[in-house]
């Protein structure tokens, strides 16, 4: 493996809001879990539990956020739970890395994934059974994207744009000017 994959990866991820109905295969989705497994935690805690949801009628009701919708369509919805009292400090930051890690994998194996924080945890927890010492972190959608037809490059770059790295990055010491050898990477 080169650096570049995970590159190629963390570049063409997008939110994808639209997906086909086929299931995602077994092998796919199990490397997708064993790269939250595999994750990073403080003091190696791995304080995390992640439910995958594919019932149909259950990820109808995950669906009722306002930007929540394509829930319902996605075939493969997997909500990431925080263990509170393995880990008060670290749970949520370690989660979120798991659950981002999931993300990368999925792309590198052709899925589309969206990030959803559009839920209310107690709605969550009652339907999936979730303990009191977990809290719900957020949920993130897999599928095979539906395409739609190709955005004009005008139109992507005013959806996808990102801050310049000059503008997020300082050197040595907040504020500083960080110079970068190349321009920010930009759709
Ligand atoms: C914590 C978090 C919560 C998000 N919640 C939602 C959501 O509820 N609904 C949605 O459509 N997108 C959601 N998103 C996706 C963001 O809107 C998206 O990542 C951002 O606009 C950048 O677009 P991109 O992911 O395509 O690069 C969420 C992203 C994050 C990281």
């Amino acid at each position: 493996m080169s650096n570049m994959d995970v590159f190629v990866a963390v570049k063409s991820r997008r939110s994808v809001r639209s997906y086909l109905p086929d299931a995602v295969p077994k092998d796919k989705l199990d490397r997708i879990l064993e790269a939250a497994r595999l994750s990073p935690s403080a003091m190696n805690r791995q304080p995390w539990h992640f439910v995958v949801v594919t019932d149909k009628e259950t990820r109808k009701a995950l669906s009722s956020g306002h930007f929540a919708h394509f829930i319902e369509e996605a075939p493969v919805v997997i909500v990431g739970c925080a263990d509170k009292d393995a880990s008060p400090k670290w749970c949520v930051v370690d989660t979120t890395i798991a659950m981002q890690t999931m993300v990368l994998v999925a792309t590198g194996e052709g899925l589309g994934t969206c990030w959803i924080g559009s839920f209310k945890e107690e709605d969550v927890k009652s339907l999936l059974g979730i303990p009191p010492s977990y809290a719900v972190i957020a949920l993130i959608t897999v599928g095979y994207p539906n395409e739609k037809p190709s955005l004009t490059r005008t139109v992507r770059s005013m959806i996808f744009r990102r801050r310049r790295l000059e503008s997020i990055v300082s050197h040595d010491a907040f504020g500083n000017a960080y110079k970068c050898a190349s321009q920010s990477i930009d759709e």
